[in-house]
């Protein structure tokens, strides 16, 4: 089965907000999948959907044919989904080490590990981001880049298979950013991740996804490779506009 995840129809209403409509695609295994659109068009909307934050209105989800519409964020962290913030969201009174060996603890092949054993695991994942003279400062002590790779540790831990990467580099300033996205690059080589990655710079997807689906307004605009995509009339039309690769 080429596709890891299925999204059938989703939709999702706050109040008078259609905020996701009808919207389907797939995550094939093994590759980058970029997600775009404007501010408010419903992508990180779309994660909280899939990640099971809150439920989808209706519509159908399915994960290595698994149906998930139902399950709660835990199940699908059992079953290998895991995911960044877009905003850092930590556990302030935790050391960083502790916050991601509590990840460790709740990721899909962990269920009888000791705490030992998962602290190990999370020194890790700490060096992979870069993070390991931090281990022992508390996550509120910890600098805006460094929250963002403290995400990316504690999702790693869960040994995930598919990863959601909402906006890497909002935030960070230029080096920072090329570091965050040379993770998630390093990410899928050491640990075999499916991604699927929302991001603002356009050249970075252009880079990085394989694919890429556009979005307005709550609804699928376009799907297709890059080249396909940022040449779509529509894509160009509600988001990039002409001049992007100019001053991208
Ligand atoms: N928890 C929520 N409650 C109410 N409205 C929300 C909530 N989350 C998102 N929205 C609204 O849904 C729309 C899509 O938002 P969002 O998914 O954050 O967009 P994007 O990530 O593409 O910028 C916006 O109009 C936003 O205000
Ligand atoms: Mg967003």
């Amino acid at each position: 089965m080429a596709e890891l995840l299925k999204v059938m129809n989703i939709n999702k209403r706050f109040g008078g907000i259609v905020a996701v409509k009808d919207v389907s695609f797939e995550i094939h295994r093994g590759e980058t999948l970029g997600f775009i659109g404007p501010n408010g068009a419903g992508k990180s909307t779309i994660v909280n959907l899939l990640s099971g934050l809150f439920p989808a209105d209706s519509g159908e989800v399915e994960l290595d044919g698994v149906n998930i519409t139902k399950m709660k964020p835990y199940q699908r962290a059992h079953l290998g989904m895991a995911r960044t913030y877009q905003i850092p969201r930590p556990f302030p009174e935790l050391t960083a080490l502790a916050s991601v060996a509590t990840s460790a603890l709740c990721g899909k092949k962990r269920k009888n590990q000791s705490l030992e054993d998962a602290a190990v695991e999370a020194t890790h994942y700490l060096e992979f981001v870069g993070l390991f003279s931090k281990r022992n400062i508390l996550a509120r002590d910890l600098t805006f880049y460094e929250l963002r790779m403290l995400e990316l540790a504690r999702a790693l831990a869960t040994t995930p298979k598919l990863l959601f990467i909402d906006e890497v580099m909002a935030g960070l300033n230029p080096g920072e950013a090329s570091h965050a996205i040379q993770m998630i690059g390093r990410a899928k080589e050491q640990f075999g991740v499916t991604v699927f990655w929302i991001e603002h710079v356009m050249a970075v997807l252009m880079e990085a996804a394989d694919r890429i689906v556009a979005i307005n307004y709550g609804a699928k605009l376009a799907e297709g490779t890059p080249e396909e995509v940022v040449n779509n009339e529509d894509v160009i039309e509600a988001y990039l506009g002409r001049g992007w690769r100019t001053y991208a």
